[in-house]
């Protein structure tokens, strides 16, 4: 924390989504949107949800405090521009003055984006981030939205982003202000239990690298100070405070995440990895991620040809938390030699243990040996891409500049083709 001058940032900012959490807390919804102020609320959900009858009690729930709730139930896993843009049709003429949403991360973005253009009306693609969107900026705080989370990955109840797929331009991008963060969250480890063992897996994965990215993405202080206040990016760098979020959730996601993709009734391990989630979803939330974020964008958007398993088979897709971590070791190799302290701290949180003479392959050993105990895809080449992919792959990478300037020293095409290069199979 040292003021460099010469234009550096100086400042940093911790926004977080107010929690609560524990088994059980979901049975508070109606308390607390009662407390929010809100009198009728859309309800954005998925149709997995809806199924597992979570959807429907919380829904009774809310109905039992005197609030009117409307449900619409056609979030989808990879949202879209027309998916958002169904739940924004229906947010708009239904005319509510708040907002629930009971899911994983695409029902909370979902929400989000129905938020938005309730509130402030104009078009999906003029709030996306440049260069895919206008990037237009909500010129005022939303209606008030309940984030209440069924997986545990994410985090997207403590952020501020919402992404989407935009299948034209091959390209995953998103929605980013602090605008976007839900007014407040419900985190209750009991609404994952039903959730497969490959959908832990991935999403407790995207946990691991929401947490392990942040840590070490280039600190605030050593980015271009910003010319207002408005201009301050919300991943802003890390910095002392998400340090400690993060570092958290790094010691659960090495503890836990074994054992509730092992056992999914265990509810120690669900809880911890749910709490892990929101964890690191304020930590990276403030600080950031970089390259296994940006290179997961593509990996996930360029082809639609993989059919996970655990998953829904209404189409294929790479989850989320698997197009992630599949780079993340090469790219924390890559990474060491701007901050090695910094890498051996987070092969120690993972680890639970001090680790004698690390190296530049010691986090990277560390999570293939999660990865392998896990179940996750060896590497890129599994979920359907080949060397003759690498270059599209860079490409869509290096359109997300918004993550990439968190990486902790200057990244490249070729820097970056190297480490899809590297990742197609991690062992
Ligand atoms: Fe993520």
């Amino acid at each position: 924390m040292t003021d460099r001058g010469n234009g550096y940032e100086t400042i940093f900012t911790l926004e977080a989504t107010p929690l609560k959490y524990g088994p059980g807390a979901s049975k508070e919804v109606g308390w607390e949107l009662k407390r929010m102020g809100v009198g009728r609320v859309m309800l954005i959900s998925d149709p997995g949800v809806v199924k597992a009858n979570i959807t429907g009690r919380i829904v009774e729930l809310i109905e039992a405090e005197g609030i009117q709730v409307e449900v619409w139930d056609r979030s989808r896993v990879e949202p879209t521009a027309d998916s958002f843009q169904a739940a924004a049709d229906f947010a708009v003429e239904g005319d509510f003055d708040g907002f629930v949403a009971v899911g994983g991360g695409s029902s909370i973005d979902t929400a989000k984006v129905a938020d938005l253009i309730a509130t402030h009306g104009g078009e999906i693609m003029d709030y996306v981030n440049p260069p895919v969107g206008g990037g237009k900026k909500p010129p005022s705080p939303l209606k008030p939205l309940l984030a209440i989370p069924t997986t545990a990955g994410t985090g997207a109840e403590a952020t501020t982003v919402a992404i989407l797929d935009i299948p034209d331009q091959r390209v995953k991008t998103g929605i980013s202000h602090a605008y976007m963060r839900p007014a407040r969250g419900i985190v209750d480890p009991l609404l994952t239990m039903s959730m497969p063992s490959e959908v832990t897996s991935s999403c407790g994965l995207d946990v691991v690298c929401h947490a392990a990215e942040s840590y070490l993405t280039k600190p605030y202080d050593a980015r271009p100070k910003a010319k207002s206040p408005d201009d301050r990016p919300p991943y802003g760098g890390a910095n002392p405070i998400a340090d400690m979020w993060s570092a958290k959730a790094l010691e659960y996601g090495g503890k836990y995440l074994r054992r509730a993709v092992a056992d999914g009734e265990d509810v120690e391990a669900r809880g911890a990895m749910m709490l892990g989630a929101s964890l690191a979803g304020i930590g990276f939330g403030s600080a950031g991620v970089h390259i296994p974020h940006a290179c997961a964008y593509p990996i996930a958007g360029l082809k639609h040809e993989w059919q996970p398993p655990g998953y829904p088979e209404d189409h294929p897709f790479v989850p989320h938390g698997w197009s992630v971590i599949v780079t993340a070791p090469a790219s924390f190799r890559f990474t060491y030699d701007a901050m090695p302290e910094r890498h051996h701290e987070v092969a120690e949180l993972l680890a639970g243990e001090k680790i004698n003479n690390p190296n530049e392959n010691t986090l990277p050993e560390i999570l293939i040996q999660l990865m392998k105990d896990v179940g996750a895809p060896k590497g890129v080449r599994e979920l359907g891409y080949d060397e003759s992919d690498i270059d599209d792959l860079v490409e869509g990478a290096m359109k997300q500049q918004r993550l990439l300037v968190g990486t902790p020293k200057d990244v490249t095409e070729d820097d970056l083709a190297n480490i899809l290069r590297e990742s197609m199979e991690n062992w």
